[in-house]
């Protein structure tokens, strides 16, 4: 569905009105709907009229913040879905686009796998999009949902079509597309970095491990240092020797490259929309799998920077991968480094899916920053502690560490065994709860969100 910019949209035959006061549609609905909608108007956010030609939507917009408005996008987006031909007309900028950006988000569909898509695809086109905004604000919002939509394609794939090295060129695809630059390591490359944690948990794969690099360096970058990102790109998690272990604990799990979807997302809103701030994002990307020459637990592994790491669970594979990414970040000698990933389980069961969890040893200043974004955006982060206390939880006997922290605070030991790779300020954020649903929720549907993504737009866009 694409979005029309438009001054006008009185030959929609679908026409939707948000106003806080409905005389302020007196110049663009007729007496007749007026008449109607009076009846109902103070207490119904929602109100609609068909006629055998025509039905008009009134949204109230009083007393609603962005989130009301892209739920309601969602709700009158059900009811539109399949009509070809729709208008907005809106006589407030934020919240006529929040209302469009909930109907566009709503509009996502994952339908590749099924024989009879056409015959699932929603119908509309174009939403024609009238009122109190420009042009510009719509192609920003065009371009952030185009990445959403990458996201979740990407976590809503299954590891049979995308595997480590799918991922790669999927990323390395869209860069071309965005004109941001993108490099691929292959496994030669990787052993030549010595990224130990990463080539442990793919030794039980038949898949090579990848490495990506994306860059986007704009002339007029607001920051001197870069910002590096990372995102867990676990294709599949297994768990690997250490099967998951209950009923139905894998079967989501073609979804644990969540981060990296959320940090390619990124980059590519970013790039599409013209940010100024030059950003590094790394994808360390394998599936972890029993099969093969397995890690085990009991496995001493060096990591790449040196640091020995004793295993004992090897499904704790994500702070594998992304310790080494952290560590090769650290070389850009970056201002800011986050990562985002589908971590742990702790992080599930502490929050759900409601937002993801951040913690780290950036100045409070960002976390605010960060938390703000995540408000504005509805694509929440709520801060964990991040007591070096924890660190006790990792100590080994026979390594520097074990990748296996204590049996409570599971998400906080977690972020500990990371920080201990990043020699920047550094934040970590847990989107394990968020990242996929069971259930659909307003304009997330049922799989893969995108969570992340409009956060770390948000926060890079203010930065
Ligand atoms: N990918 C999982 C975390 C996860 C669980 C994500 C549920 C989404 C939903 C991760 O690799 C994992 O298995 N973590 C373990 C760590 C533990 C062994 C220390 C966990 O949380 O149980
Ligand atoms: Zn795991
Ligand atoms: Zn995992």
């Amino acid at each position: 569905m694409k979005l029309k910019f438009t001054k006008d949209i009185s030959k929609e035959t679908n026409k939707v009105f948000i106003a806080s006061k409905l005389d302020d549609l007196k110049n663009y609905i007729s007496k007749e709907c007026m008449t109607y909608f009076k009846t109902a108007w103070k207490d119904e956010a929602v109100q609609f009229i068909k006629t055998p030609s025509t039905t008009v939507y009134v949204i109230n917009r009083k007393g609603k913040n962005a989130e009301a408005m892209r739920k309601l996008g969602n709700q009158v987006h059900s009811a539109l879905k399949n009509e070809k031909s729709v208008g907005v007309y809106g006589d407030a900028n934020g919240d006529l686009l929040a209302f469009v950006e909930g109907f566009l988000l709503s509009n996502y569909q994952f339908l590749k796998y099924f024989t009879d898509k056409a015959k699932r695809e929603n119908k509309i086109k174009t939403l024609a999009v009238a009122g109190d905004l420009k042009k510009a604000d719509l192609d920003e919002l065009e371009n952030l949902t185009t990445a959403v939509f990458w996201a979740r394609d990407m976590v809503n794939e299954p590891v049979s079509y995308l595997d480590s090295v799918v991922l790669a060129q999927e990323i390395q695809a869209k860069g071309k597309a965005g004109n941001y630059s993108v490099k691929v390591l292959d496994k030669k490359a990787i052993e030549k970095e010595k990224m130990g944690g990463l080539l442990a948990v793919n030794q039980g794969s038949v898949t090579p491990p990848t490495f990506t690099i994306i860059e986007y360096k704009p002339k007029n970058a607001k920051n001197k240092k870069p910002i590096v990102l990372v995102g867990k790109g676990i294709v599949y998690d297994t768990g690997g020797l250490s099967l998951k272990p209950t009923a139905h604990s894998m079967d989501l799990m073609k979804s644990d490259m969540g981060g990296a979807a959320a940090m390619a997302g990124v980059m590519h809103a970013i790039a599409l929309n013209k940010i100024s701030v030059h950003v590094i994002a790394l994808i360390p990307s394998t599936d972890n799998r029993p099969g093969k020459n397995a890690y085990a637990p009991g496995d001493v592994v060096t990591m790449l920077d040196g640091t020995t790491i004793e295993v004992l669970n090897t499904d704790a594979e994500g702070r594998m991968v992304l310790a080494d990414a952290l560590a090769y970040g650290n070389q850009y000698n970056p201002e800011l480094m986050i990562d985002a990933a589908t971590l742990t389980g702790a992080a599930v069961r502490a929050l759900g899916s409601k937002t993801s969890i951040c913690m780290g040893n950036a100045k409070d200043k960002v976390f605010e920053k960060l938390e703000k974004a995540g408000n504005d955006m509805h694509d929440r982060v709520v801060r964990f502690p991040f007591w070096d206390e924890w660190k006790e939880d990792l100590k080994s006997d026979i390594a520097d560490m074990k990748n296996l922290g204590g049996p409570s605070a599971g998400m906080i030991t977690a972020g500990k065994f990371l920080e201990h790779f990043t020699k920047h300020p550094y934040i970590h954020i847990d989107i394990a709860g968020p990242a996929f649903l069971e259930a659909a929720e307003d304009y997330k549907g049922k799989g893969g969100t995108g969570a992340g993504v409009r956060l770390l737009y948000q926060f890079l866009k203010n930065y």
